[in-house]
């Protein structure tokens, strides 16, 4: 062996296969933790953005943010945290991805890493990467879509749409980055014996006594935070101002008396965003003819006053997810929300029984299931089915 092999290089690395083992600490606590905490926030937003879906969006949100501050922590955990931690640790030169990917591929015990080796440093990275993408375009979606969120008055509809497109892709992606790097652990574990998931959680990883250490520097603690809240301060200013700014798409809404009561008869007064100008027009040149009924008004005068409010406060007026959603009307049923594709589309999979309840009792009795539908937004978190018996 020359003197130069001696050296331990940038990564500590070692090819040679030893049989003595030596315990040596790798992972700090904060990675360890941060590690976790990660995993169990993929885990909820998975679960509430996914599985459950809309009555558990509150909670999706929260580890949405957590995740958020977890990736600058560990981007300046990266600078400050001790060795094997900083980012400069595991930053490998292609060559080096490509010579050790060609190790694995021969599927005999591969060098041995103290730290993340070429192809898991190359995960961490693409990991922080789609995680940061999907964390910042669902903001994007909460904002544009929702009108909630520090961006409800800067995204239109159009770009929380488009966010919303790019935040399932990237979603669909982690996915397959998660089942790599657990394939990639597994592989790794099984070709050079070491235990890293129990690395990952006691710190401390086995490895041949003579794989060369790194210089061990120490965490710094203290420039981390203070990095940290020089980072996280503007960044919050920036997103505190804009979360000053008015929701883009709500209009304020003045109420009408006479269309609550008139068109509140027999059902609850649809909130007017939920329609077209134009489908609310036709509506009112029809109510002799209303589903069946006949909901004609005593005089002239009402219609008129109904229909401006409708107009003034149509659709076309909004930029809500229900307002672009539900303008896209079946055209053989110009006005019925419950027809449209897309009212179709989002209740398909709701329990047929929850429109029999005694507090809904029809499918257009919006305001049994949906606690904000006056406001005309539909949020995710305001969805709550009423805990009844069966009529
Ligand atoms: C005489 C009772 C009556 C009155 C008054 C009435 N409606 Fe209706 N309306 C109905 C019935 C019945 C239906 C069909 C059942 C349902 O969807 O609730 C309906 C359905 C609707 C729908 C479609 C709901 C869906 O399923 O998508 C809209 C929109 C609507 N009405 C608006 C109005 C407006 C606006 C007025 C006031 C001008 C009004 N209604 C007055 C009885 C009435
Ligand atoms: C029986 C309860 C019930 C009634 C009645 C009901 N909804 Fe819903 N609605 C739901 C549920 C549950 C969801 C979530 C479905 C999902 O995506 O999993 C939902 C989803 C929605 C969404 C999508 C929310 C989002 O951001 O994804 C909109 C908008 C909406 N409903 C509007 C309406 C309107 C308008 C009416 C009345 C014409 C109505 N709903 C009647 C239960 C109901």
């Amino acid at each position: 062996m020359t003197q130069d092999a001696d050296k331990p290089d940038v990564h500590g690395s070692n090819d040679n296969r030893s049989d003595e083992k030596r315990l040596i600490k790798v992972w700090d606590l904060p990675t360890r933790l941060f590690h976790w905490t990660l995993v169990a926030m993929v885990v909820i937003g998975y679960l509430t953005g996914w599985v459950f879906a809309e009555n558990t969006m509150g909670i999706h949100l929260w580890a949405g943010y957590v995740t958020v501050f977890l990736l600058i922590f560990r981007l300046t955990w990266g600078l400050f945290g001790s060795e094997y931690s900083r980012l400069e640790t595991f930053t490998f030169t292609p060559t080096h991805i490509i010579g050790h990917l060609k190790e694995l591929a021969t599927l005999r015990p591969v060098s041995h890493y103290i730290g993340h080796n070429p192809t898991g440093s190359l995960m961490v990275f693409g990991l922080l990467f789609v995680l940061g993408t999907i964390t910042l375009s669902g903001l994007m979606v909460l904002g544009g879509e929702e009108n909630q969120g520090p961006l409800a008055g800067a995204a239109t509809y159009a770009m929380g749409d488009l966010a919303a497109t790019i935040h399932f892709s990237f979603v669909l992606l982690l996915i397959a980055m998660i089942v790599a790097h657990i394939g990639g652990v597994y592989m790794e574990m099984k070709l050079t014996g070491e235990e890293l998931i129990k690395s990952m959680i006691t710190g401390f990883k086995s490895i041949p006594a003579n794989t060369p250490e790194l210089v061990n520097r120490k965490a710094r603690p203290i420039a981390a935070i203070i990095v940290m809240l020089a980072v996280m301060g503007p960044v919050g200013s920036v997103l505190w101002a804009l979360s000053t700014m008015p929701p883009s798409g709500l209009v304020a809404l003045e109420p009408n008396d006479t269309y609550e009561t008139e068109c509140g008869d027999c059902h609850l007064p649809f909130h007017p965003s939920l329609l077209s100008t134009d489908s609310w027009t036709k509506m009112m040149l029809n109510l002799e003819n209303h589903f069946g009924d006949d909901a004609t008004l005593y005089d002239e005068a009402t219609a008129v006053e109904i229909t401006a409010y409708l107009t003034k406060f149509g659709g076309d007026k909004w930029d809500t997810e229900a307002s672009n959603r539900f303008n896209i009307v079946d055209p053989k049923k110009p006005y019925q929300i419950t027809a449209t594709p897309y009212w179709i589309r989002k209740h398909k999979d709701v329990n047929p029984d929850f429109f029999k309840l005694k507090k809904v009792g029809i499918k257009s009795n919006c305001g049994g299931c949906h606690q904000d539908h006056y406001s005309g937004s539909f949020n995710d978190q305001s969805i709550k089915i009423p805990t009844e018996k069966k009529q």
